[in-house]
């Protein structure tokens, strides 16, 4: 259990940990290619840990150092049977992409994660994997934990994707590029793009168009030699929210990714008045990085949906802390993908932030949140989900007497020193 007690502000410059989703993209495109790949910035939280693991059992060197990552690629089908289960612990990223990965591979081989895990969807993969050739099998006909897959020769298909989702994206590119035939994916909305981006880094031909991304089959991976991952803006959106409530704050976020398909949460602040600046602008590696600067300024409620909603999924538990001190209503809808995630955050949400005054409520497919109220600290719990321990740890910087985080250790999965970088900046 880990105690949160009230500050004043937040003030001073602050790096977050490297992106999560860029940090296993980076380890398993470097698994797959030809050649040596350094990659610094990465993220040594639990689940880009799990990704690590994972090609450690499909037989890829991968040394940690202290400032980089080392991964020795044996080319795709350098990647061999792996004699044990691959768990893959919390990480709904590592087992969605692997499944892709390991459909086009011509051996067996098992999944499975922690509990959470155990009740996420996963016939989002299997279905499309399938009907490429991937003979995958799971609890309840494949939905669930533990996975069986025999992969192999695998055709090319167009798939139409119920959900904005990159992991589902992810997957069917990755076992795109290895079909036979040209592989397209029609999605809802935009969801995260790095994958498209850093295969381009690796040399391969990725086509993106309004609604989808097409693949061509048969090719292979280059490593470009070194990567470099930049700070996960939804570890950056935590602090930001931190100076977003507490009158007097003055925060830079330095070295943060701003990929358009991840700064939904930059466009919400600023819709609910924020005085927010970015610096220093730049380009690594095919994705966006800036220094972000926020000055505390009294929020109003906004109305987030439709194709904003994928483009700041992991913020909603934030959004709602930061929306529980701002003047007015915020409306969060088209957003039933929260009740799918690490917990289901719609219900997670409204308990743990209800027990500290915040007044939201559950709706179909979103929430609504009453605001500003005061709140005051008490025991809540992070139910093993990240984002809902943080979210939790930055209400309480704002509530009266002390907040209690249970199970706070959940936070390593994607935010090591989180309470660190919070102390550093407390006044
Ligand atoms: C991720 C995609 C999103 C996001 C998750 C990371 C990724 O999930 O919520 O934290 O790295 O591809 P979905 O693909 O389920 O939307």
């Amino acid at each position: 259990m880990k105690q949160v007690l009230p500050v004043q502000a937040v003030q001073g410059n602050v790096k977050v940990p490297g992106d999560k989703s860029i940090s296993h993209r980076s380890v398993m495109l470097s698994s797959l290619a030809d050649g040596t790949t350094n990659i610094y910035g990465f993220l040594p939280g639990a689940d880009c840990l799990s990704t690590i693991s994972a090609f450690r059992r499909l037989g890829i060197t991968i040394e940690q150092h202290e400032d980089r990552v080392t991964v020795y690629g044996k080319g795709w089908y350098g990647l061999r049977e792996p004699s044990e289960i691959l768990d893959i612990g919390n990480s709904g990223t590592t087992i969605r992409l692997m499944m892709g990965i390991l459909a086009t591979l011509p051996f067996h081989s098992v999944l499975i994660g922690d509990e959470s895990i155990a009740r996420r969807p996963m016939k989002r993969v299997t279905t499309p994997l399938r009907e490429m050739g991937a003979e995958i099998d799971g609890r309840a006909g494949g939905e669930f934990t533990p996975l069986s897959i025999r992969g192999g020769k695998l055709r090319a298909i167009e798939y139409h994707s119920p959900v904005a989702s990159a992991q589902v994206k992810s997957a069917i590119l990755l076992a795109g590029l290895q079909a036979d035939g040209v592989t397209t994916l029609y999605e809802p909305e935009l969801s995260r793009d790095h994958t498209e981006r850093m295969l381009r880094s690796f040399g391969v031909d990725v086509e993106s168009f309004p609604g989808g991304v097409r693949v061509r089959g048969r090719q292979t991976l280059t490593s470009p030699g070194e990567i470099h991952v930049p700070g996960d803006i939804s570890s950056a959106a935590f602090i930001l929210a931190a100076a977003a409530i507490l009158p007097g704050s003055h925060v830079t976020v330095e070295n943060v990714g701003m990929n358009p398909s991840r700064t939904g949460i930059i466009d919400v602040l600023q819709a609910m008045g924020a005085d927010l600046t970015l610096h220093n602008e730049r380009d690594i590696n095919g994705e966006p990085v800036a220094d972000i600067e926020l000055k505390y300024t009294p929020l109003h409620g906004t109305e987030i949906a439709g194709n904003l909603i994928p483009r700041l999924i992991d913020e909603v538990p934030v959004i709602a802390v930061i929306a529980s001190q701002a003047e007015g209503t915020t409306v969060i809808r088209d957003a039933a993908e929260l009740k799918v995630k690490e917990t289901n955050r719609i219900d997670t949400v409204v308990s743990e932030l209800g027990k500290m005054g915040a007044r939201i409520e559950a709706t179909e497919d979103g929430m609504t949140v009453h605001g500003p109220v005061p709140l005051m600290g008490t025991v809540c719990d992070s139910h093993g989900d990240h984002r809902i321990g943080m979210s939790i740890a930055i209400a309480g910087l704002k509530a009266a007497g002390e907040t209690h985080v249970r199970d706070a250790e959940s936070i390593d999965v994607s935010f090591p020193g989180f309470f660190a970088v919070l102390k550093s900046i407390s006044c």
